[in-house]
């Protein structure tokens, strides 16, 4: 399973891609306009940073907008994948993208059939949110567990990229299931590399050093 960072911190993605954790990068018009600076700029950075897929989002809601926007984020660099929200005039951009030979990534996935349809219309990428659903009390992961399903019942190449990642389990459970990709926050990523009984086995071969270092 690939792992992407979701986020537009520049600094969280170079410490992501220094432990060679970073397959990919998920940005967001939030999570944009939480950093300072030009967002073309801002996915610049991070697509030189990180040479795997980089999402950046339209915010037109027409499919000609939807287009036009896209072939803009795909002048930016090379692996720039063009996220597109599941509507039906996304779905017509998404057609028209994929035509041109443009990576889409179609966001905001909240039930199988929606990414189904993102698949059929040419995604590369589906992102269904788990960690929204899971807030109102529907179980996330079952979303993803159907998408697979599905993908494999007709052998569909798009990748399962497993959105809205809350915690370590979402990334354990999305392993599982056989997710193609996870994007997560970088507190997640650091927080799945640690485990209470890891520091304790340390501290203690530390003790245990000092008491024979001086012979
Ligand atoms: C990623 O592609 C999504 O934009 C992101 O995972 C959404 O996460 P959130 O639900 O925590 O905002």
């Amino acid at each position: 399973m690939k792992f992407f960072l979701d986020t537009a911190n520049v600094p969280e993605i170079r410490e992501a891609a220094a432990l060679g954790l970073c397959d990919g990068v998920t940005t967001n018009p939030s999570l944009l306009a939480r950093e300072d600076g030009d967002p073309r700029e801002i996915v610049r950075e991070i697509a030189k940073i990180c040479d795997g897929p980089i999402s950046a989002e339209v915010v037109g809601m027409t499919a000609e907008e939807m287009v036009r926007e896209g072939l803009e984020w795909a002048k930016v660099a090379d692996n720039v994948v063009v996220k597109i929200p599941m509507t039906t005039e996304g779905l017509k951009a998404i057609r028209t993208l994929s035509e041109q030979g443009i990576a889409t990534n179609t966001t905001l996935i909240f039930q199988p059939v929606q990414a189904l349809m993102a698949a059929k219309s040419g995604a590369s990428m589906v992102s269904p949110f788990v960690g929204r659903l899971d807030d109102i009390q529907a179980p996330g992961m079952e979303l993803i567990e159907t998408i697979r399903q599905i993908f494999e019942n007709y052998d569909i190449a798009t990748e399962i990229l497993v959105a809205s990642i809350r915690s370590p389990m979402h990334v354990l459970d999305a392993a599982r299931i056989g997710a193609d990709i996870a994007t997560m926050p970088f507190s997640v990523l650091e927080t799945l590399a640690r485990h209470p009984l890891t520091d304790i086995g340390i501290e203690r071969f530390l003790a245990d050093w000092e008491k024979v270092k001086n012979r």
